[in-house]
């Protein structure tokens, strides 16, 4: 059975991760909207990965025997400067996800409750991935820089990672 302190944070980090789910929804409509249906469809895609990891807890929570509850989600921000401001705002997104993930990790440690620590450990790890594509695709528009062509670029290369690595 799960601590009510551990309950309360980890139904925090599923609400978390469906606003992570709405906010690149929402990212996707704006850069297609815009002409860049490469980023569009990456970021459609990776709003089901989010959706798939707040489900993923929700389903731990339950079988913990625990009341998994979606938290109201806050209407993400729909108007962006530009694809480069976009994935700005994706990589300082997952590194606050990051750090939520952390203090879940080392709540579960303080308790000594290692069935939670261990489920925890895939968090961590997909965590750890995503940070570094983000980190990947924001240094790539940087050294492409934002003109029309190289934003045409980064559109084709970003729409075949969404293909690869999801
Ligand atoms: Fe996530
Ligand atoms: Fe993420």
């Amino acid at each position: 059975m799960l601590s009510t302190t551990l309950i309360d944070k980890l139904n925090a980090q599923i609400t978390l991760e469906f606003y992570s789910s709405n906010l690149y929804l929402q990212m996707a409509a704006w850069c297609d909207t815009r002409g860049f249906p490469g980023c569009s469809s990456f970021l459609a895609q990776h709003a089901s990965e989010e959706y798939q990891h707040g489900r993923k807890l929700f389903t731990y929570v339950m079988e913990t025997g625990g009341l998994a509850r979606v938290g109201a989600i806050e209407a993400p921000k729909a108007d962006f400067a530009s694809v480069q401001d976009i994935f700005d705002a994706t990589l300082a997104h997952e590194i606050a996800i990051t750090a939520k993930i952390n203090d879940l990790v080392k709540t579960a440690m303080n308790e000594g409750d290692f069935s939670t620590f261990n489920f925890l450990q895939w968090y961590t790890s997909e965590q750890h991935e995503e940070e570094k594509l983000f980190r990947n695709i924001v240094d790539r528009i940087r050294v492409i820089g934002p003109d029309g062509k190289g934003l045409y670029w980064i559109d084709k290369e970003i729409g075949k990672m969404g293909k690869k690595d999801g």
